[in-house]
């Protein structure tokens, strides 16, 4: 936390005007924003929801939008972090919302292993398979859901 803080990038956050840290906090919150809100259409079909709709017209979209929207999250969230990392050594909620993240990565790897994902969109799942996936879409919306609760707590600890 220290190594971060006296950084050039935390020097710049620091020092680059009083406009500085609100706008890259706006640029985190639309990555989050993407993040989410594409991660739970996504989820919300995995779980059953719009069984109708095919699951490739659902994930051609969001599954971009959810990555960019992380890798954007990531950097802004760098420069958050770079900023006063050190006041956060003792904040309770920065140690649920990394492993949230991290949980929530290792989801999307697990995700990306399931046959049924791979060829999803050649074919429909079988329904052990479905429910596979349901799971998948439960453990990813409870990861996402607390990396932000625990992500907007940070601030008032
Ligand atoms: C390596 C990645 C990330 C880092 C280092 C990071 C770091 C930070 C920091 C330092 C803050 C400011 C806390 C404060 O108010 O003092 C913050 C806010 C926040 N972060 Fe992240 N973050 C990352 C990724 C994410 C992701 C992936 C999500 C969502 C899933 C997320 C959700 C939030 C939310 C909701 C806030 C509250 C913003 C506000 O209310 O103004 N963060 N983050």
């Amino acid at each position: 936390m220290a190594w971060i803080e006296g950084s050039a990038l935390g020097h710049l956050m620091r020092e680059s005007g009083v406009w500085t840290y609100g706008c890259v906090n706006l640029v985190h919150i639309l990555g989050v924003a993407s993040l989410f809100g594409a991660v739970l259409v996504l989820d919300l079909r995995l779980l059953g929801l719009w069984r109708k709709v095919a699951l490739p017209a659902i994930s051609q979209p969001t599954v971009p939008v959810a990555a960019t929207g992380f890798i954007i999250a990531v950097i802004s969230g760098v420069c958050l972090l770079a900023t006063k990392a050190t006041e956060y050594v003792d904040n309770p909620f920065l140690y649920i919302k990394f492993p949230a993240i991290g949980l929530g990565l290792v989801n999307v790897v697990a995700l990306s292993s399931l046959s049924a994902w791979k060829q999803h969109k050649v074919r429909a799942p079988s329904s052990r398979e479905r429910s596979k996936l349901a799971l998948i879409g439960g453990i990813s919306l409870s990861c996402w859901l607390t990396a932000i609760a625990a992500g907007r707590m940070i601030g008032y600890w």
